[in-house]
């Protein structure tokens, strides 16, 4: 062969491990309503950036007559590119190859990525479309696995990871992704779950569909799994960029600044007017949030899952936070096991990486009843204050309205090491609301009141001389609970003012091997 010819050997290898597992299979992909792995890469990714990585790897099998049947790139595309210019660390499983199937030198090509943009510092995206082990390779593909995991194990806190879920994703396969910080599943073509509806039926005779046992709306409503469902693919990926926008490129990074066009001492006066006077009325916190953000732009994540609590990326001046916010309007932005699962976990995610944390605080306590005692509240309520009392961000918490009892101390309180407290004059900061209060300190003499319509008259007072009492900030704010009171128009400009000051923070936990968080 003279050099052209090997130029030309080199060109036709790449044209072949374009196609994959062939235009046939390529074309079920298509009608399936998906894209093939490299096209995924190309609309994630800038335009021109990729940069692949072992594209002629082909499988060592040799059982099953799969010596016969080898494909360049053997079911993954793997390598490098940039979003926004910063560079991303990329795998991508090719269905069209043994259905995406994971074998030895698959999983190779994941580790090596993995590793690499660990050595760099640098995010991982992983898109996920595939049966799960390579069946023919057995135990190989399970040593495969781990590999994997280990390593998304140790990358976890030090470099963003974030899964695409396009396909099937099932048995120990949804582990890798399950150890990542963010997973975004596609509606109706997507799927994650341990044992399918086959093995469900065989094992327990419970009857279940693909889609309601592990599709994307199960798992974004239910089990919490998904952080976002995209509408379609092209959906999904632009979700992931706009995530990474918020997020610095490993844990020794500042999130990403950048210019802001809103000014930073912007008031709105509806904002004055937005909590209801009557204090059990509810209203929408996400009102609240897009008033004080840079531009209204909020990136909300985890939007259909325990509603009753909402977390999400913002920018205050150009300077990326995470917020979490109680929404009045949903359960009365009660705490429940969910709630706490899911803002513990968003808090630990902006604390590894660098992010700071703007908390708005509306909360009547924890939810009561024997289906949240049961289900372990008091460790899930754990995990949100553990989350909060051992982040080091700066974190700024603006008490809207109520702030009660135990829920009070968790939601980012001063003695948790909240920075900078802020309440606005419609807070109510108290161990329980006056209703409450009044039937433990007088339910006895209410009961004695043999008049039903003096009762209530009594009771009425009793509660009434209880919220003057206590139902205000001042209480919080004559101990130094609350650093200040504050015009509920003028939040944007304190917060990025507090925010300014608490740039050059420095906080430091002792060191220990590691915390001991309650799971
Ligand atoms: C090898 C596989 C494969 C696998 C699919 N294929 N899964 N090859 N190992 N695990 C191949 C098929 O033979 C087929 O090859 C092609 O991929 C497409 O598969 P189809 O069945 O035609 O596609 P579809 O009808 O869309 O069904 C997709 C599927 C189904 C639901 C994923 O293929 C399936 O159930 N596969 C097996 C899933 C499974 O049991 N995996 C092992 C799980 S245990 P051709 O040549 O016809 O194109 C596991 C343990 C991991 O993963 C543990 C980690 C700790």
């Amino acid at each position: 062969m003279n050099s052209d010819d090997k130029i030309k050997h080199l060109i036709d290898l790449r044209v072949k491990a374009k196609l994959g597992g062939g235009e046939k299979r390529v074309e079920a992909q298509h009608r399936k309503g998906k894209h093939t792995a490299r096209e995924r890469i190309s609309m994630l990714l800038d335009e021109g950036s990729f940069e692949e990585y072992d594209m002629f790897v082909t499988h060592r099998s040799h059982e099953f007559g799969l010596e016969n049947q080898t494909y360049l790139s053997d079911g993954v595309v793997t390598g490098h590119g940039t979003i926004d210019g910063r560079v991303v660390y990329v795998y991508s499983q090719d269905f069209t190859v043994f259905g995406g199937s994971l074998s030895e030198t698959h999983a190779q090509k994941i580790c090596k990525i993995l590793d690499q943009a660990m050595k760099v510092g640098a995010p991982v995206i992983g898109i996920n479309d595939s049966g799960g082990a390579r069946i023919q390779e057995g135990v190989k593909s399970l040593a495969g696995y781990a590999e994997i995991f280990e390593r998304n194990i140790l990358a976890s806190g030090v470099i963003p990871q974030l899964s695409a879920i396009f396909g099937p994703c099932a048995g120990g396969a949804v582990y890798s992704p399950a150890l990542t910080d963010f997973i975004i599943m596609n509606d109706k073509t997507s799927y994650m779950f341990v044992t399918g509806p086959k093995v469900t039926k065989t094992v327990t005779g419970e009857v279940i569909s693909t889609e309601a046992l592990g599709g994307a709306q199960m798992h974004a409503t239910r089990s919490g799994i998904a952080h976002y469902v995209s509408q379609n693919e092209e959906e999904g990926l632009l979700f992931i960029r706009k995530m990474l926008s918020y997020m610095p490129q490993n844990n020794l990074e500042d999130p990403p600044a950048t210019e802001c066009q809103d000014p930073i001492d912007r008031m709105d006066d509806e904002l004055n007017e937005v909590i209801p006077d009557n204090t059990n009325e509810p209203y929408d916190v996400k009102d609240v949030i897009f008033s004080i953000i840079d531009k209204g732009e909020f990136l909300e994540i985890h939007r259909d899952y325990a509603k009753n609590i909402v977390v999400g990326f913002a920018k205050f001046n150009g300077m990326p936070v995470g917020i979490v916010a109680n929404q009045p309007n949903q359960m009365a932005g009660v705490l429940d096991i969910d709630a706490s699962r899911k803002a513990a976990r968003f808090v630990r995610f902006c604390d590894c990486f660098n992010i700071p944390l703007v908390t708005l605080v509306d909360v009547p306590g924890f939810l009561p009843g024997s289906a949240q005692e049961f289900g372990g509240i008091i460790i899930h309520g754990a995990k949100l204050m553990f989350a909060y009392g051992e982040a080091t961000v700066p974190k700024i918490t603006i008490t809207l309205r109520k702030s009660y009892g135990g829920a009070h101390d968790v939601m980012s309180s001063k003695q948790l090491r909240g920075d900078i407290n802020y309440a606005w004059p419609t807070a109510e900061i108290a161990v329980m609301g006056p209703r409450g209060a009044v039937e433990i300190l007088e339910g006895k003499k209410i009961s004695e009141i043999e008049d039903l319509a003096e009762a209530k008259k009594f009771a009425a007072k009793k509660e009434e001389e209880y919220r003057k009492m206590f139902s205000n900030p001042y209480e919080a704010a004559k101990y130094g609970y609350i650093d200040d009171v504050i015009e509920p128009r003028n939040t944007r400009f304190r917060i990025i003012r507090a925010l300014q000051t608490l740039a050059t923070k420095k906080e430091i936990n002792h060191p220990r091997k590691h915390t001991n968080i309650p799971l």
